[in-house]
């Protein structure tokens, strides 16, 4: 006889959906919100790869899952002449805590929190998140999203496992401007559940508070 599904240990059954985990700092699914700090805070994964056969600046790495379906989205993306590159990627909690003071510092604190997440709370820190750009810089515009690679991510990132973090007019539910940048990879089967589902942000998928701000 088969032993009964356990409510904490869920039996995954084919065809079967087993609900996703929002909460483990290393589920492909996990939310990091302005109100879900990552837990540890400082959390870093253990299988994280370099970006390879595409075009970075620097030295790239997400984990091997997320790292080997974005070599996929650029081969895709590239042969209908909208490749990009990758410019950023994982981030840990000090280099998190750097940037996020380097924006304050340029910014001041409105335009900063808008824009950039404080340590512990940015999906970079998971090593699902990654940054891209027209040309191998930093600086980011949201006339990225009007560009080839822009439209073509917005359409076709999902085929591969990612989702645009933050859309436009989304402002008040994730606390940042839209960034058509700032791909997360969550896994194919759950990008086309959420594109089926028209609900465009992870938090609101996952049916967890917005976050305009800290709280
Ligand atoms: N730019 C995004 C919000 C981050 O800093 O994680
Ligand atoms: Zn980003």
């Amino acid at each position: 006889m088969a032993a009964p599904a356990s409510a904490e240990f869920p039996v995954a059954t084919p065809g079967v959906a087993v609900a996703a985990d929002y909460t483990s700092a290393s589920s492909i699914t996990v939310v990091v919100t302005k109100r879900r700090p990552l837990d540890p805070v400082d959390y870093a994964p253990v299988d994280l790869v370099d970006l390879t056969d595409v075009p970075v600046v620097g030295e790239p790495r997400l984990r091997e899952e997320a790292a080997t379906a974005y070599a996929e989205m650029w081969l895709a993306a590239d042969a209908e002449g909208a490749g990009f590159v990758a410019v950023s990627a994982y981030r840990s909690y000090e280099e998190q805590r750097a940037e996020h003071e380097d924006y304050l510092t340029r910014y001041g604190r409105h335009e900063a929190e808008r824009a950039s997440a404080r340590p512990g709370h940015s999906e970079h820190q998971t090593g699902l998140a990654v940054d891209v750009n027209n040309v191998p810089a930093v600086s980011f515009s949201a006339d990225f999203g009007s560009t080839a690679a822009g439209l073509w991510l917005a359409a076709h990132a999902h085929e591969h496992g990612f989702i645009i973090s933050y859309p436009a007019g989304k402002e008040q539910v994730t606390g940042y401007k839209w960034e058509p940048w700032h791909l997360r990879y969550v896994g194919a089967e759950n990008a086309k559940a959420m594109r089926d589902s028209g609900v465009t942000t992870l938090q609101e998928f996952a049916g967890v508070e917005a976050s305009p701000d800290y709280g």
